[in-house]
């Protein structure tokens, strides 16, 4: 169980729905703190009263399966608001008595919905014609209402669009509030969490970097924490809040994998050794790993040999600090909620990811993980808060095993250097052009081809190099980006003129899926 007791919040009990993640999101986003928990793990002893209301989510089960999922109907009776979304509309009718059936026109996509009643749930809502776009996903829907119910409005399908039972609190939405889809659906959300259950604004970065910087310091007391640090943004932002909480007490350890990006190295050096003046131990590890990848070509090799070695050497660098009881990660909300598989899928290990995540095991060290609770746009907020520079906070994710991944084939120091300069211009480019804050992943990499070119009257033989650019919004799924002809030929001419060794450039135009974001 992962509930947060020291704040009021309101509480998101997920049956499944790919959408649950934004519920929490758009609460947050309006100020107040939200936490989400499968459906089978909530009992009704775990009510407390931080808890001011209730959100039953969609789902992909049918309302008569729900009992096979034991979910805790005694949860209805605390005289707590809820409100029901899709499926949680439908078992909030269903567990009062109502009844829910399959609809004979599923609705999916764009619908109106017409208002007949006003309810506190609907204040500003709707406009004046009374009608408002929805978005709908579903092929169940409510057939009878339970005594006490009254309907507030309905589309030309669901009859039962909005309802609310204003004697116990309870209201139900057919549609989806929390997408962007349906226009200006985060009102209902306020409506409910600020008119309905009343609840206070608890949740700024302002207000997290105190709280945070309190619990740790209560966690860790006198103790010494070890935190690996990347120059990413989840575990810069852990480094700095440690630093702010502990200073000395944190001992941070950075491995340059001679993997990394052209001058990363000295970047975090720079900002975090002298700028903020951690407690940094600078290893400089390039030899090690280029050896231990000699002649390896093999992706999966690459990612494990590398995963490997990095624990070993932090392993060796953390066992010279003595007496250290803790180990800081930078784990996030979405890492933690195991409510993803609800339905009992799982998604298949397609690459086996390097984190510094669960390191390591052999030093029996407790974990410090205190980002837990937010999602990645949070943290980078934190970090603003805390005085990390926008450089760090807006990167765009860097995988654990670096440039390795971007060489596909045998991993040379010729071409590791070719690559950090690729890279350099395209990501220079993004950011002259005001680009790199709309793209959410670039790079460039180095293919094992060569082909031939001209370059003034001679001919020349080089590598051939791929760039990358895709929009996401979490990296599961992704979509190239489209750059005009001016701004490709300006970085194909910058990166075959000004590097030896690259006399072609092409540019990906595969999405995510079916390719993955990185080559290997
Ligand atoms: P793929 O290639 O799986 O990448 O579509 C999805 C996202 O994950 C990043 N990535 C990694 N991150 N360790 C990491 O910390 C890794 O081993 C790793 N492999 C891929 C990738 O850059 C993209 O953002």
């Amino acid at each position: 169980m992962i509930l947060d007791q020291s704040l009021n919040k309101i509480l998101i009990i997920d049956f499944g729905s790919q959408f649950t993640q934004l519920i929490a999101r758009r609460i947050r986003e309006l100020g107040v703190f939200s936490e989400i928990i499968s459906h089978k793990k909530i009992k009704n002893k775990n009510i407390d009263s931080s808890i001011k209301g209730i959100i039953l989510s969609g789902g992909p089960l049918n309302v008569y399966e729900i009992n096979r999922y034991s979910f805790d109907k005694e949860i209805l009776k605390n005289n707590i608001p809820i409100l029901g979304i899709c499926f949680g509309h439908q078992i909030l009718s269903k567990l009062n008595g109502g009844k829910v059936k399959q609809s004979k026109h599923r609705e999916f996509g764009l619908a109106n919905v017409y208002k007949k009643k006003d309810s506190l749930l609907i204040k500003n809502f709707f406009n004046q014609k009374k009608i408002h776009k929805v978005w709908m996903s579903h092929a169940d829907q409510v057939s009878k209402l339970p005594k006490n119910f009254r309907v507030i409005a309905s589309s030309q399908n669901s009859k039962f669009a909005i309802v609310e039972d204003k004697t116990n609190k309870f209201y139900g939405v057919q549609f989806h509030p929390e997408v962007t889809h349906t226009e200006n659906g985060k009102k209902i959300i306020k409506n409910f969490i600020f008119l309905i259950c009343k609840i206070k604004k608890n949740w700024s970065s302002k207000d997290q970097k105190m709280k945070l910087i309190k619990e740790v310091r209560n966690q860790i007391g006198e103790n010494k924490v070890i935190c690996a640090l990347s120059g990413g943004v989840d575990s810069s932002v852990v480094a700095q809040l440690l630093n702010k909480a502990i200073g000395k007490k944190l001992y941070c350890i950075f491995v340059n994998t001679g993997l990394l990006r052209k001058n990363e190295e000295k970047q975090v050096v720079d900002t975090f050794k002298k700028r903020l003046k951690m407690n940094l131990i600078y290893v400089n590890a390039e030899k090690e790993f280029l050896k231990k990848l000699t002649n390896v070509s093999d992706p999966e090799r690459k990612r494990k040999i590398i995963g490997n070695l990095f624990i070993r050497i932090f392993e060796r660098y953390a066992k010279k600090i003595k007496n250290v009881k803790f180990l800081a990660q930078g784990t996030l909300y979405p890492d933690l909620i195991e409510s993803r598989s609800v339905t009992g899928s799982q998604t298949s290990k397609i690459k086996s990811h390097h984190n510094v995540g669960g390191l390591p095991k052999k030093m029996k060290l407790k974990l410090v993980e205190p980002l837990k609770f937010l999602f990645k746009d949070e943290v980078r907020n934190l970090g603003l808060e805390l005085n990390l520079n926008t450089e760090i906070i807006s990167r765009h994710p860097f995988p654990g095993p670096g440039l390795a991944i971007r060489m596909p084939g045998i991993i040379t120091k010729e071409k590791i250097n070719i690559l950090k300069e690729a890279d350099y211009y395209f990501i220079q480019g993004l950011k002259e052009h005001g680009l790199y804050n709309k793209i959410w992943q670039a790079y460039a990499a180095l293919l094992p081809v060569k082909t031939v070119g001209v370059m003034g009257d001679n001919r020349t033989y080089e590598y051939l190099c791929l760039l990358r650019a895709i929009t996401s919004e979490d990296g599961m799924t992704a979509d190239f980006y489209e750059f005009k002809k001016s701004f490709a030929q300006m970085i194909s001419n910058k990166i075959v003129n000004s590097i030896r060794g690259i006399n072609r450039v092409v540019y990906d135009i595969t999405s995510k899926p079916p390719s993955t974001i990185e080559l290997e």
